[in-house]
């Protein structure tokens, strides 16, 4: 089993490059089987649900090739309609497959979607909204299973502005007949970057960005090349370990506005921002503190709030601040789950329903410790480096599905830390 192992007591400084979002990518190369022909997407991050979700697509009939950060993926005019079950049980993302099969080929069968160990992750709000555009969609067998003679223009409230859901039903309303209006939309900027990317490709949706998406149907789409936009989480997530080691780090690739409500928590902790100036159209910002963070409270709400994702760097910058944060969770019911082993740091954290105490130590302590999801894996990580002594994090498959390179980042930042292969039962659980 590979492990990650950090040595603690040094901070991170320098430049960090980030690639471009997972949860994007990933969604943009669903929307590449709207159009025959070759689609490339560029700036993708080089991780395993990338590798994942290109296999998904070769199982459909595309032909994929993965070179670095350019994906090409070419969509045949006849698609698969099913998707294959052991690969989408692995991938969340994979069921946005589900609303551009339905618009290519009147029919879909696509596995129920695994994902992380964060909670209960239900699909009636996607089931909902394509079932408004006319589509006969149920259960069977462990896949869900669609059929839509003609999909048709709908107009659809989304009870809670889930980001599958409105990607999946913008990914069927660009083929359907009419006008399809989304109400509570997600307004994610990986909204926004789908939205872009099917414009290029002849769709007319507009609205992304906001809470009412419009989207008139057209006959057909075609092929384009599109940039994915940069990682604000992985940002984040550097933004996040430079205060808690009290470092000096400039993240590259990643406008500072798409992240405006955790860099603000950042200031309120005592750092600074800066945002600098594009280099060769790359944004970046630099965030730099010279003195123990102060606790501050966070709530994780849909964007523009505190993105859930980050919630296991809140927690751990709550363990390492001056006085006692107040970290609430709105999104996902089991995101408290690393909890445990962040406590196995000594961090002092009491959970109760969807609120955490986290009382600030000194320091922690360098234990083992394992990742339960792709954040989780992440933060503990960054706290190992606030520890004292080693702290080795197991089951870094989560981390390698969503942080590229991540130990080789870590020491361009300063830090020792490696990758080693340890015998199953050293951790005795
Ligand atoms: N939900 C429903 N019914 C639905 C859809 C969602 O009840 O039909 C619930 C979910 O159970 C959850 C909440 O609504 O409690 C939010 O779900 P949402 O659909 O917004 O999230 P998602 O599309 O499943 C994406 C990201 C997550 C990120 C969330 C929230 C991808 C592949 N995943 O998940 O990212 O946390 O949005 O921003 O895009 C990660 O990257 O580590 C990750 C978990």
């Amino acid at each position: 089993m590979d492990v990650i192992r950090v040595y603690g007591g040094t901070r991170l400084a320098g430049e960090v490059p980030v690639a471009g979002a997972k949860n994007s990518a990933l969604k943009l190369m669903a929307a590449a089987l709207l159009a025959p022909g070759r689609t490339t997407i560029t700036n993708a991050p080089g991780i395993t649900d990338i590798s994942i979700m290109a296999e998904v697509l070769r199982r459909l009939g595309c032909q994929v090739e993965v070179d670095g950060g350019d994906i090409t993926i070419d969509t045949p005019e006849e698609l698969s309609p099913e998707a294959d079950y052991n690969l989408v049980r692995r991938l969340r993302a994979s069921i946005c497959v589900l609303g551009p099969l339905l618009a290519r080929c009147r029919h879909a069968r696509v596995a129920h979607p695994g994902g992380d160990a964060i909670g209960s992750r239900g699909l009636d709000m996607h089931v909902a909204g394509l079932s408004r555009m006319g589509a006969d969609i149920g259960s069977e067998h462990g896949f869900v299973v669609a059929r839509a003679a003609q999909l048709t223009g709908a107009q659809i409230w989304l009870d809670f502005p889930s980001v599958g859901a409105t990607e999946n039903i913008l990914m069927a309303a660009v083929l359907a007949r009419g006008t399809t209006v989304i109400d509570n939309a997600a307004r994610e900027p990986e909204i926004v970057d789908l939205a872009d990317m099917l414009n290029s490709m002849g769709a007319q949706v507009s609205g992304a960005g906001t809470a009412t998406l419009e989207v008139t149907g057209v006959e057909s789409m075609h092929p384009t090349t599109h940039r994915t936009v940069g990682d604000r989480i992985v940002a984040g997530t550097w933004a996040f370990g430079a205060v808690m080691t009290r470092g000096d780090v400039t993240v590259q690739g990643v406008r500072a506005a798409n992240l405006s409500v955790a860099l603000d928590k950042l200031t309120d902790a005592g750092a600074a921002i800066a945002e600098l100036p594009d280099t060769d159209g790359v944004p970046a910002f630099r965030v730099t503190i010279d003195r123990r963070p102060t606790a501050v409270d966070v709530v994780t709400l849909p964007y523009p709030g505190f993105a859930t994702d980050l919630l296991p760097m809140a927690i751990g910058l709550g363990a390492v601040s001056g006085g006692v944060s107040l970290i609430t969770e709105n999104i996902f019911d089991g995101r408290f789950m690393f909890v445990n082993e962040m406590s196995r740091l000594g961090a002092d954290i009491r959970t109760d329903g969807h609120h955490a105490v986290v009382r600030g130590r000194e320091r922690l302590s360098g234990a083992p410790v394992r990742a339960s999801d792709i954040r989780a894996g992440a933060g503990l990580a960054i706290a190992g480096l606030c520890a004292e002594g080693t702290t080795e994090v197991s089951h870094v498959h989560h981390i390698d599905r969503g942080y590229p390179h991540f130990v080789e980042q870590l020491r361009a930042l300063g830090v020792k830390a490696e990758r080693c292969t340890v015998p199953d039962d050293d951790f005795g659980y």
